[in-house]
């Protein structure tokens, strides 16, 4: 194993030894194959540099409390990316050569998992870009599909504490029917202003939808979950809308919810009926569940408070989400794989 300070790791780059690579020409995709190059030869017309054909996803590795290693619903993730593959007109890299590349990401990677109880685990980073020089505005037929590895702690800072959020009306991350439900590097790059602006006053960015600015939409890196209780009914909220990404660890979440006897609604959510929720948190790959002390809207001059400590109800979908991925508990939904 590497010797890495591994609960110290933040959610931040460290270079593994190989990466994985595969060229797709006239429609075929290559064998994936391991190297230690981690540069790219790449025409400078590429329509991943000029037309930002390009799409990505985040999948984690988890060392299990048994020693063993368990990758969590990476074919989600391959189903995902090529669906933003078709959202870009880019030839969708088929679940074998996607398996293929993580597995073998992993397997030539192996000490860079952390060990169990640290807090760290191994991300990989698939990415699909277009590599075909073109001056015409319009896609390649050419690709490249590269899986990154790298061992990664906490989204935010802290094992599992509340994040604020702050609501902004004069930046769009994605619109109705765009992009948004892809994951593309440019629904992250149009959300910079925003994000940056929000993390120089220490908090991250609620999105609301780009029509009307009144619904919730997501966060910059994650869906948005609120907890509503009415008396012993606890009900899980969760957008509903075009311009968000499906995330994999929202619909685990879900799930889990709905077996704890929770109400499970998808809908169109007023910013303002944040007013109504008991708990609410950003959710996603790398951030698990992050829950949220408090929103902000500065334009209305609102401020919405969830406590300044994570809520029972988030509590219980962290811990029973996370007790699956490290093997503490039965995965009764067949979500991990065992790597061997
Ligand atoms: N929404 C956005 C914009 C994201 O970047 C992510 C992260 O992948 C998510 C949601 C969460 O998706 P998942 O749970 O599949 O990681
Ligand atoms: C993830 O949760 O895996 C993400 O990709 C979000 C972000 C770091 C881009």
């Amino acid at each position: 194993m590497k010797n890495i300070a591994w609960g110290k790791l933040g959610f931040h780059y460290t270079e593994p030894d190989y990466i994985v690579r595969s060229a797709c020409h006239e429609g075929v995709w290559e064998d994936p194959y391991a190297t230690q190059d981690k540069f790219l030869h790449l025409h400078v017309q590429a329509t991943c540099l000029q037309y930002g054909q390009e799409a990505f996803e985040g999948l984690k590795a988890f060392r299990g409390v048994d020693g063993k290693i368990r990758l969590f619903r990476w074919r989600e993730n391959a189903k995902r990316m090529a669906r933003s593959a078709e959202g870009l007109f880019m030839t969708p890299v088929p679940e074998a050569v996607f398996g293929k590349a993580i597995h073998l990401a992993l397997e030539k990677n192996l000490d860079f998992v952390p060990p169990y109880g640290t807090g760290a685990t191994l991300y990989f980073r698939p990415l699909l870009i277009g590599t075909t020089p073109r001056l015409g505005v319009g896609p390649g037929r050419d690709f490249e599909f590269i899986v990154i590895p790298s061992p990664i702690g906490p989204y935010y800072p802290g094992k599992f504490h509340c994040t604020s959020f702050i609501v902004n009306r004069y930046v769009d991350r994605a619109a109705p029917y765009g992009t948004g439900q892809f994951k593309v590097g440019g629904n992250y790059a149009a959300s910079f202003r925003a994000t940056e602006a929000a993390h120089n006053m220490g908090m991250d960015c609620l999105f609301l939808d780009a029509k009307y600015h009144k619904y919730i939409d997501e966060c910059s890196a994650a869906n948005f979950i609120g907890i509503m209780r009415k008396g012993d009914k606890i009900e899980y909220l969760t957008p509903r809308s075009s311009a968000i990404l499906p995330s994999i660890t929202n619909d685990s979440l879900m799930t889990l919810a709905k077996e704890r006897g929770y109400k499970v609604t998808r809908r169109h959510i007023r910013l303002e009926e944040l007013a109504d929720m008991s708990e609410a948190a950003a959710c996603g790959t790398a951030c698990v569940i992050s829950p949220i002390d408090r929103v902000i809207d500065p334009e209305k001059n609102v401020m919405y408070s969830f406590g300044a400590e994570p809520g029972e109800v988030l509590t219980g979908l962290y811990r029973a989400l996370k007790d699956i991925q490290y093997g503490r508990a039965e995965d009764k939904h067949g979500w991990t794989e065992i790597f061997s």
